[in-house]
């Protein structure tokens, strides 16, 4: 199965750049920018990958981050992200950036894109992978603040397709970021948002009513409402789901209790995710195995997911040809 896994062409659609940062890479850029990481080496980093909920882990990734700095940083981060993804036959990727976490640092916006959006390219180019950006406001912090982060990023409009809210969920509903939303989409750029990770079902219902989200990220705690399940059903709202990071951030207690199986029963279009790579412990193929080894898919249910990642993605149906 591992090698059925390995060879199906895949989309990945839920894939934080920021938390791609493996930590061998975070201890070079820390030496060279001469920035402190709160660990002596690489082992301490990765046996700090012990969270309890969300936040635990939220913590961990914004303190890590810190040793991103330059243009150079942000090109060679997602370089070897998508080498990763290539090695892996990932084809295409719609990949989130959390510019706040870096113009906070004094790092400006024209930096990130411009680092990011010229390792997307030579991906195109060397590897054959094509990308897209999607920048996303952190919920934790004021409508204010992401109003203000879209202004910013509007100048550099043409280096990214769409926006999304990350970062800790609970007590910052979709209904907090109307406006900006709203502004987003005045604009042209597609939609998406993290709903249903650690909240409740009203979430993704808010997402979807409130922010016109064209897909959710996470949603698995739709399951929680039949009402809401036969609405994603209809609609064929895509589900980004990263199965290793909900078993990670303690969402459910081991593999064998995560839903995908029965999301994908539900008829509802759901897609295998890596969400923060190193952190969870694998990246798309690794996802794929956790999940029919702990619930038996089928390899007919493993080329649906597949196949829904790139009838999912944000692709023309003659681009979407193209890579199935
Ligand atoms: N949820 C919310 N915010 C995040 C995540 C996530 O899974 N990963 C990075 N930022
Ligand atoms: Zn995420």
């Amino acid at each position: 199965m591992d090698d059925f896994i390995a060879a199906l062409p895949k989309a990945e659609l839920h894939l934080h750049i920021e938390g791609t940062l493996e930590p061998e890479l975070a201890f070079q850029l820390a030496d060279k920018n001469q920035v402190s990481l709160p660990f002596a080496t690489v082992a301490e980093m990765r046996a700090a990958y012990d969270f309890q909920d969300l936040q635990s882990f939220l913590d961990l990734y914004y303190a890590s981050i810190s040793v991103v700095c330059t243009e150079e940083d942000f090109h060679d981060l997602t370089l070897a992200y998508l080498k990763k993804a290539d090695s892996q036959n990932v084809r295409h990727t719609e990949i989130f950036f959390d510019p706040q976490s870096h113009t906070a640092r004094d790092i400006p916006m024209e930096t990130v894109l411009n680092g990011i959006t010229s390792a997307l390219k030579q991906g195109e180019r060397e590897l054959g992978i094509s990308s897209r950006l999607i920048l996303c406001f952190l919920r934790h912090l004021s409508a204010d603040s992401a109003w203000e982060t879209l202004q910013q990023a509007l100048p550099f409009r043409e280096q990214f397709i769409g926006v999304g809210l990350d970062s800790s969920e609970v007590g910052h509903p979709p209904s907090k970021f109307v406006k900006v939303f709203e502004e987003a989409r005045r604009n042209g750029l597609h939609i998406v948002c993290h709903a249903g990770e650690e909240g409740p079902p009203e979430y993704i219902t808010e997402a979807l009513d409130l922010l016109h989200a064209e897909r959710i990220d996470h949603g698995v705690h739709c399951m929680e409402d039949p009402a809401l399940v036969e609405r994603l059903a209809v609609e064929q709202i895509p589900l980004t789901v990263c199965p290793l990071s909900n078993v990670r951030l303690c969402v459910y207690p081991d593999m064998s209790q995560h839903p995908i199986k029965r999301m994908l029963e539900a008829g509802l279009r759901v897609t295998v995710n890596s969400d923060d790579p190193p952190y969870f412990g694998g990246y798309v193929n690794e996802n794929f195995t956790a999940v029919q080894q702990a619930l038996d898919l089928s390899r007919q249910e493993l080329i649906q997911l597949a196949r829904n990642s790139f009838t999912s993605a944000f692709l023309t149906d003659a681009e979407q040809q193209k890579l199935l």
